[in-house]
């Protein structure tokens, strides 16, 4: 049978299309849209990159951003200062700092500073303790990205063994959990885990998070598994994942692509999360809520 290709780009439209009416019924409850502050230091030129394309999707479904440019020089202090006052604006529902950031800046404490309520990355420790324990909290956009992708595919978890390769606290280990929450039985492999290919042969769900270009081959694949790639890597002057598209489609009963897979997922779950956060720190309940589709 010819795999399918779960499209993150089509789903990730109609995410955002429900994400515009949530932002549409915000805007006519409180007479403002829900607002995104996003912090950039330094001038990365992929996190330039990732900074543009967030703007551009919150203008498309009507969200506010606003991106605080910073000197790569910037201290410490002064990131602090502004994610205080960006904790205390009432127009501001959703924060992030653009990773990564300059040596000199400890990542890890700026996310700490930001308010949990507001962490639209979920990278806060209190959301990734809620995480674990099953209870609501601010979900990692990449890995609600990946589980949304599934579920609005048509792809069943629950009974499945799922095999993630990579296990980062942005992508591995969050989406581990939210397959285990489904009720998948998750394995998550790394790189010391011998013999990666007789785990992977397991998998009837295998998420690729590893950010080595291509190196899930058709032979490390069982039959009918369906494949979701999440790394992007520059090759050759292209994009391309860490599966080996070739070589694993004519295995796999499900596939992403790279581009237009899980990334268009990643963008379309900021602006969820961001709508979510304007909804619960205004005290209200999403206006369409039981209608959304997101
Ligand atoms: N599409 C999106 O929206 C999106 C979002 C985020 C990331 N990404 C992409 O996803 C990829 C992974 O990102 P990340 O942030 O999770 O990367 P990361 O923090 O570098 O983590 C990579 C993981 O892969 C494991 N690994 C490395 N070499 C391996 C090997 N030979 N065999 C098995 N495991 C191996 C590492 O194991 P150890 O822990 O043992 O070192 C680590 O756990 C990158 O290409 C990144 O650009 C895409």
């Amino acid at each position: 049978m010819e795999p399918r290709i779960l499209d993150g780009k089509a789903v990730a439209g109609r995410v955002k299309a429900g994400v515009a009416r949530e932002v549409e019924a915000f805007r006519t409850k409180h007479g403002h849209p829900p607002g995104l502050a996003v912090i950039l230091v330094g001038d990365n030129p992929a996190s330039q990159t990732y900074v543009r394309n967030k703007e551009t999707a919150c203008r498309e479904v009507g969200i506010d951003s606003e991106v605080y440019r910073l000197e790569a020089s910037a201290p410490e202090e002064a990131v602090c200062r502004l994610l205080r006052q960006l904790n205390e604006k009432t127009d501001i529902h959703g924060i992030l700092v653009q990773l990564p950031l300059p040596p000199h800046l400890d990542a890890r404490m700026l996310v700490e500073a930001i308010r949990p309520e507001k962490d639209v990355d979920g990278f806060h420790p209190l959301n990734i303790g809620r995480l674990v324990t099953g209870e609501a909290c601010m979900i990692p956009c990449t890995p609600r990205g990946i589980v949304t992708l599934l579920e609005r595919s048509g792809v069943s978890i629950a009974g499945k063994h799922a095999v993630v390769v990579g296990r980062s606290n942005i992508v591995g280990k969050p989406v581990a959990l939210l397959l285990l929450e489904r009720h998948a039985t998750v394995t998550v492999c790394h790189s010391r885990t011998p013999d990666l290919a007789a785990v992977t042969l397991r998998g009837d769900i295998l998420v690729v998070a590893v950010g080595r270009p291509q190196m899930i081959t058709g032979n490390m694949v069982k039959e009918g598994a369906v494949v979701v790639d999440v790394g992007i890597n520059r090759l050759d002057g292209r994009l391309v994942g860490d599966v080996d598209f070739e070589s694993v489609w004519p295995k796999a009963g499900y596939i992403t692509p790279v581009p237009g897979g899980v990334g268009p997922m990643t963008v379309a779950m900021l602006l969820a999360n961001t709508v979510e956060a304007a909804w619960r720190l205004t005290g209200g309940v999403p206006a369409l809520a039981g209608r959304r589709d997101f």
